[in-house]
């Protein structure tokens, strides 16, 4: 059991309740290798972070222009139940805005769905390397989470997911495509899961990267059928607009009604409404910077097979590189102007998520790399 204390008094208590730890800021990473503020800012350009899962093109210039077309509004609260947005997002998905829960990013959606469902006494299901979120946000609801294994340390084992559900399972969480591991899963695995589960069980499938898969599977919104599935999307990644927060949910209109009570009132800014609308106006634009990150994805993958050290296929922005000597390989190529995630805190000490960044960022990476592989022999 974790304590939380504060003034000399034990405020809260948890097991296992830490902070979530982001991809590490440029700035942060110059600092922690001595350099002085004046050198930092010098070298922030020439550094790459390839440790967020971040979009490199940022989101389409429209959206950038609707953000400062409404920064004369900012004394104003935000519309509280993101009306607007919900009309473009309903459009988009042949769905009505019933049917819609907005949040800051969709980390606050995923939060939200298992504190409006999970408490004291419930259990929540996810995979044991699935997005650290949802242990978090379980943990934090006062429930218990479940962490079942993968298959070949990768992929989700939904044979084993749905016998880990019992009486007490409120909640299911399933990436797809899954962070960190890339893995995805059709959707005829999806469904034929979703039909093992009892009705009244909640289960989150969390596409945070969709659109980078959008010819492999078919789209959940229309394709999947459970009274309980709740299907989270970002525009953090495809979108680029990852600072922003916006996020959103599709589900029943009355499941969503009983989430809402637990939503602050004007929890999406304006700003980010405003991009998110204008973004969804130049979907083209969009699409066209995802085929071009799934382009560079497979040009790194080939580079990192060619090297020996790709694990496995990934279907995000992102790609694994495998190492015996991960940790260190994070330190040298840092100090090589790189910042990659290790993923030791999700129980795989041999690997390291690389995001896709633009075709120079990945140049850098790949010459680092080889620099760095080349000064161990
Ligand atoms: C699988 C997955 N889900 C959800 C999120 C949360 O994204 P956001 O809150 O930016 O929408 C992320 C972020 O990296 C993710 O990888």
């Amino acid at each position: 059991m974790t304590t939380i204390d504060w003034m000399g008094k034990t405020v809260s208590q948890a097991a296992g309740l830490h902070a979530y730890v982001p991809g590490k800021p440029i700035a942060q990473m110059l600092r922690e290798l001595g350099l002085a503020e004046s050198e930092i800012e010098k070298q922030v350009a020439s550094t790459v972070k390839l440790a967020s899962n971040e979009n490199p093109n940022g989101p389409p210039p429209k959206a950038i222009l609707a953000m400062q077309q409404v920064a004369s509004e900012v004394h104003r609260y935000p519309d509280g139940d993101c009306f607007a947005l919900k009309q473009s997002l309903a459009k988009l998905h042949g769905i009505s805005n019933k049917q819609l829960l907005i949040g800051n990013g969709s980390n606050e959606v995923l939060e939200l769905i298992i504190r409006a469902f999970a408490g004291s006494g419930d259990e929540v299901v996810y995979s044991q390397r699935a997005f650290i979120v949802y242990a978090l946000a379980t943990t934090a609801a006062g429930a218990t989470g479940i962490a079942v294994p993968e298959i070949d340390g990768l992929g989700h084992d939904l044979v084993a997911m749905a016998e880990a559900v019992n009486a007490k399972t409120k909640v299911v969480c399933i990436a797809n495509p899954n962070n960190p591991t890339g893995s995805l899963l059709s959707t005829e695995e999806l469904q034929d899961f979703l039909d093992a589960l009892p009705r009244d069980v909640v289960v989150i499938l969390d596409e945070a990267y969709y659109e980078y898969v959008r010819f492999e599977v078919a789209d959940s919104i229309a394709a999947l059928r459970h009274p309980g599935l709740v299907i989270s999307r970002t525009f953090s990644k495809a979108y680029g607009l990852a600072g922003c927060r916006v996020g959103y949910a599709v589900a029943d209109a009355a499941l969503l009604s009983a989430v809402n009570r637990f939503r602050e009132p004007f929890n999406v800014n304006m700003f980010a409404q405003a991009a998110a609308i204008a973004a969804l106006e130049d979907r083209d634009w969009v699409m066209a910077k995802v085929d071009a990150c799934v382009a560079e994805r497979a040009r790194l993958e080939d580079a990192l097979n060619k090297r020996g050290c790709l694990p496995a296929n990934s279907f995000g922005n992102f790609v694994l590189l495998q190492d015996k000597h991960a940790l260190e390989l994070v330190k040298a190529m840092e100090k090589r102007g790189v910042i990659l995630r290790p993923l030791a805190p999700y129980g795989m000490a041999d690997m390291i998520r690389v995001s896709v960044g633009s075709k120079a960022e990945n140049d850098k990476f790949l010459s680092a790399l080889d620099a760095e592989l080349l000064a161990r022999q």
